[in-house]
């Protein structure tokens, strides 16, 4: 097992390991007291996992309760938040308890936000069963719920008092689901580490232990620097800002990996007709996008794009930041006004 720790508002340790779900309860046990653990997690992972934590946590001494949403983004919404906020009430939970978020990136986002509302802030773990969320979303404390104006307009930044990924959990993953993971995989190595980005070459599935303890490094890096994004926690936005404009416009129906593939390619080739970085790392991009079957082009314009951009949260007054390669490795943020970003996305969007 490989235990990571991140020193930020909050300390806390990130375990990573084979087969570790049956040892939750003992691990939970040592971080926080309590006497009750609430397990927030939908449908699916439910079915697979859900009896599985329970028991770990009863074995342990909790008293548990399970409130399971059902699967998917159109979950993460204001009503689900308070029916959760309800159910942790009604289940007694003090807070001294816990709460333990099982599941993908829409569990853990909303969970999060719930725990860090409920009584101004109760104990909260992540359990993460996404390649999404175990190497990107259960570290940096970002949590939160869509509002019908846009995506995670409304949330805290609340930090986990452990996070336990059980890579075996992984295996049932679709590979559509899986995909999309490796798009952020892939972002983590271009804006930190060349050597991740190569070791990439080898299948993720392969070696998803190492894979997701270095993402989490990274990830951790970046965080404990800037844990409330004032500026360099902006960098791990690559491929974000045109990523979600193609979410919006395909309303939702490409998923979140997918467009952020798209986005990806789309900056890093405005960055090498910009004099930002050379071709090759473009061909690098490219390559490794295609080798998981990911999408490098998309087939919206960029006046449409654009007004998706500015639509986001992301703005900041005359302009956006974004993000551009300079190299495998190292990225870096340029602020881009408002009357030239459809020029920008238009160069990102020229077949090369
Ligand atoms: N907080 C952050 O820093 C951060 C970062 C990136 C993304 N996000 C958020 O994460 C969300 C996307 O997360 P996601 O891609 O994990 O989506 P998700 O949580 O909806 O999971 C995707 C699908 O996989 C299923 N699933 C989960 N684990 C499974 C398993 N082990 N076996 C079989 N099926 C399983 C789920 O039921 C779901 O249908 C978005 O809401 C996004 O905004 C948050
Ligand atoms: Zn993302």
């Amino acid at each position: 097992m490989k235990t990571i720790t991140v020193h930020a508002s909050k300390g806390y340790d990130v375990l990573i390991g084979a087969g570790i779900l049956g040892e939750a309860g003992a691990i939970i046990r040592r971080k926080v007291s309590g006497q009750a653990a609430a397990i927030v997690t939908d449908d699916n992972v439910a079915a697979l996992y859900g009896n599985r934590l329970t028991e770990a946590l009863e074995k342990n001494g909790y008293r548990s309760a399970q409130y399971a949403f059902p699967h998917g983004e159109a979950s993460k919404n204001a009503y689900t938040f308070l029916s959760i906020l309800n159910f942790f009430a009604e289940s007694g939970l003090a807070r001294t308890d816990v709460v333990v978020a099982l599941g993908g990136g829409v569990a853990g986002d909303i969970a999060g936000f719930a725990a860090a509302c409920y009584m101004r802030g109760i104990n909260f773990v992540q359990i993460p069963t996404t390649l999404l969320a175990a190497a990107d979303s259960s570290v940096g404390g970002k949590t939160g719920i869509d509002l019908a104006a846009g995506k995670n307009l409304a949330g805290a930044f609340y930090q986990p008092n452990a996070v336990i990924c059980d890579v075996e959990l992984l295996s049932t993953l679709t590979p559509e689901v899986f995909r999309d993971g490796c798009a952020e995989v892939i972002k983590h190595g271009v804006i930190a580490d060349r050597a991740l980005f190569e070791s990439l070459r080898t299948p993720i599935n392969t070696q998803l232990e190492d894979v997701i303890a270095r993402n989490i490094e990274i990830k951790r890096d970046i965080i404990m620097e800037d844990e409330f994004e004032a500026g360099p926690r902006k960098i791990l936005n690559f491929g974000h800002t045109v990523g979600h404009a193609i979410e919006l416009l395909s309303d939702y129906v490409i998923s979140h990996g997918q467009a952020v593939a798209m986005g990806m390619a789309v900056v890093t080739r405005a960055a090498v007709r910009m004099g930002i970085c050379e071709e090759r790392c473009l061909f690098d991009i490219v390559d490794i996008l295609r080798r998981y079957g990911l999408p490098d082009t998309t087939q919206y314009d960029a006046n449409n794009l654009a007004r998706a951009c500015l639509s986001d949260k992301k703005r900041d007054g005359d302009g956006i930041t974004m993000v551009f390669p300079e190299n495998i490795g190292k990225c870096v943020l340029k602020m881009i006004p408002v009357n030239e970003l459809e020029s920008v996305i238009r160069l990102g969007l020229e077949e090369y």
